[in-house]
């Protein structure tokens, strides 16, 4: 009976904290950016999507890789400082509070990093377990398109030059074909520069005049020191009773992004490092985040997105090809080029831009968060409907439908009315002229995504 009554306050305290973590938009998870792991934004239910007189024919999908690990650097300043702020942390606090339980306490007791440096960047479990769950809840979607039978004509799979990205892909055909087929999937050779995975690689113009360029991150420098981030920096120390300036910026961006990371490993355990942050702390964090991505990879310049034409252009020689084969073409690459390619299908436009001094307007209110929209395996697939003689496209991006800017009000898209309304921008597609930039000798830069 004891036994009993344990089991059902335990489902009850689970199924509470079920939904308040996944469903609550108040749950720190839903501030994590990037770092974001998939289970939280994407759609885990199964089901085939039909429509009635329509047939599906083709599917070109494109993900980012799976959760991952940190860079060398992070990893290397994981080693050096968060040990020493986990022994500020529990010096100053020798009991339990509201801020840390002991649940967290004993979490810092027994933290460490355990990363080295050869693990950087390296696909993790939880990224290979995304892989899986997106490829079998697709093939649920559109099984004649995604079968469980690997064939060379029908599958066209490609990667980037990563682990990763290597790894995503092999995860991805274990959750279609199961372990043994997925093992003998054929891969083109990665590319380096991949002209359509990675087309932004190639474009100087955006190296020089975006990434490269020191003003694309002004507001997010000047958010970093805006009285709003230095009440928050107050506000950490004092949650976790350390010294007035213990902690810096520097230091609570690495714990936020630790805490992101842990999050992101391990669905079952809390991160201590969370603990430092309120929800809104956490939001401002998001929102730093975002003024990067933004700016870089989204709205913020026009050359982000009007280079990733080159994908809209192969998407359209797959899907408005009379050839039947191959059915599905699945890419594995990184967030740069989702952003970008979502930010040119104009999905989650923004009306004002994100800045510096809009954070108060577009803290619960904006679009573009790179929590929903740029998490781990974030992914967008385009699925062509034979829909009695005309060819319509229906649009998912974290496997939900969303409705594209051409067909405001229905699921499926007539394809012509999908191409005429990028028409513009497929027109004068020319990457070389887009992206040429004399001026400067090509150098190169490491990636970040
Ligand atoms: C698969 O098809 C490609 C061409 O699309 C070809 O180059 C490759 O050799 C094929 N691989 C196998 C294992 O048949
Ligand atoms: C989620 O997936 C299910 C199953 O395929 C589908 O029926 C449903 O429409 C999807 N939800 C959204 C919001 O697209």
């Amino acid at each position: 009976m004891i036994k009993f009554l344990f089991f059902v306050i335990f489902c009850v305290a689970f199924s509470v904290c079920s939904e308040i973590c996944t469903h609550t938009p108040s749950a720190y998870q839903n501030y994590l950016g990037t770092k974001t792991p998939y289970r939280l934004v994407g759609n885990n239910t199964f089901g085939k999507i039909e429509y009635p007189g329509c047939t599906a024919s083709k599917l070109w999908m494109i993900v980012r890789h799976g959760t991952r690990n940190p860079s060398r650097s992070f990893i290397e300043s994981m080693k050096h400082r968060l040990p020493t702020i986990r022994d500020f942390i529990l010096k100053n606090n020798p009991i339990s509070s509201d801020v840390l339980h002991n649940s967290d306490l004993s979490s810092f007791q027994k933290w460490e990093s355990k990363l080295s440096k050869k693990d950087a960047k390296k696909l993790t479990v939880e990224g290979e377990n995304e892989m899986i769950n997106i490829a079998e809840r697709m093939q649920s979607r559109f099984p004649t398109l995604l079968r469980n039978v690997y064939s060379n004509t029908s599958f066209k799979f490609k990667h980037t030059d990563s682990q990763r990205t290597k790894k995503s892909a092999y995860y991805f055909a274990v959750g279609l074909f199961g372990k043994n087929t997925a093992k003998s999937v054929w891969y083109p050779e990665p590319l380096k520069k991949d002209p359509i995975l990675r087309f932004y690689k190639l474009c100087t113009k955006w190296r020089n005049e975006v990434k490269d360029n020191p003003d694309s991150l002004v507001h997010r420098k000047e958010f970093e020191t805006s009285p709003i981030m230095i009440k928050i920096v107050e506000n950490v120390n004092q949650r976790l009773k350390l010294p007035a300036n213990t902690l810096n910026f520097d230091d609570l961006f690495l714990m936020y992004q630790t805490c992101s990371f842990e999050t992101a490993w391990k669905m079952n355990t809390k991160s201590p490092w969370c603990s430092a942050f309120s929800v809104n702390d956490m939001k401002a964090l998001e929102y730093y985040e975002d003024l990067k991505y933004y700016w870089i990879d989204g709205y913020g310049y026009d050359l982000n997105h009007k280079q990733a034409c080159v994908v809209l252009n192969e998407i359209d020689s797959f899907l408005s090809s009379k050839n039947q084969y191959p059915k599905s073409t699945v890419y594995f690459t990184h967030s740069g080029t989702l952003l970008k390619l979502i930010s040119h299908l104009e999905l989650y436009k923004e009306d004002k831009p994100l800045t510096r001094h809009n954070f108060n307007d577009k803290v619960d209110n904006r679009l573009f968060r790179v929590s929903r929209v740029g998490c781990f395996a974030t992914n967008l697939a385009l699925v062509l409907f034979d829909c009695q003689g005309v060819p319509k496209v229906l649009t998912l991006h974290q496997e939900r439908i969303v409705k594209l800017p051409s067909c405001p009000n229905s699921d499926l898209c007539e394809y012509s009315k999908f191409i005429e309304h990028y028409k513009g921008v497929t027109d004068t597609c020319n990457f070389d002229e887009l992206c040429s930039n004399n001026n400067e000798e090509e150098k190169s830069t490491s990636d970040e995504d």
